[in-house]
């Protein structure tokens, strides 16, 4: 697994406010739709692509577009689905699909409650959206999922990530896939509620008002 961590000053700057608990949930948003985008860059650095000849106003040119199947992206509910724009505002062409899962808050586990992906995803680019990277339960079980269809190329976009969970993906992928992880910080630890400390609390509650 490449773990890459988004090493930028408008990241830092964007990843504080939304860290801070006196920052509100429209703030909260847009805060998270703007982190995406600049994380979103640097996931799809090795986006496939192809040659293609343009005409422009003035000569023919070969010139790099995005290649064929478009790339798959999936944000995984519920907080998953704050960082759909941002994802999808550089990638317009990518097709969407969903993964319901949440954590059990007594055994930590997840459970998968929806999903709706293609069939069959091999040769497919996938891009998993879950802001949080906490125990990495929720994670390991949505690459399953990818990977059970196919997929061998997967990039999952957090924004933070706790150690641990680094971990955990790590010995789940081992070298079954190409599996890529970017984050916008690595934080300090799990708590013994598994948030992630200092973290940013509830991702989900934040961004949807329930705090
Ligand atoms: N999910 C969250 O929303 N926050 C955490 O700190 C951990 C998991």
């Amino acid at each position: 697994m490449r773990l890459h961590v988004a090493d930028h000053p408008l990241v830092a700057h964007k990843l504080a406010v939304l860290r801070d608990v006196n920052t509100k949930s429209p703030t909260f948003r847009l805060l998270v739709d703007e982190l995406v985008t600049l994380l979103a860059y640097e996931a799809t650095r090795d986006v496939r692509t192809e040659q293609v000849e343009i005409t422009t106003p003035v000569a023919t040119t070969l010139s790099t577009k995005l290649a064929s199947p478009r790339p798959l992206v999936v944000p995984i509910l519920r907080a998953g689905l704050g960082m759909l724009d941002g994802m999808t505002r550089l990638l317009p062409s990518a097709e969407v699909g969903f993964l319901g899962m949440q954590r059990d808050e007594e055994t930590l586990e997840a459970i998968t409650y929806a999903n709706r992906l293609p069939e069959d995803l091999s040769g497919r680019q996938c891009f998993l959206l879950d802001p949080m990277l906490a125990t990495g339960g929720t994670l390991v079980a949505a690459i399953d999922y990818l990977l059970q269809r196919g997929a061998r190329d997967v990039t999952a976009v957090c924004l933070i990530a706790a150690p641990e969970g680094i971990k955990v993906v790590e010995d789940f992928v081992g070298d079954r896939a190409d599996v890529q992880v970017v984050v916008a910080a690595v934080d300090e630890r799990l708590n013994e509620k598994a948030y992630i400390v200092p973290g940013l609390g509830d991702a989900g509650d934040r961004l949807y008002g329930v705090v």
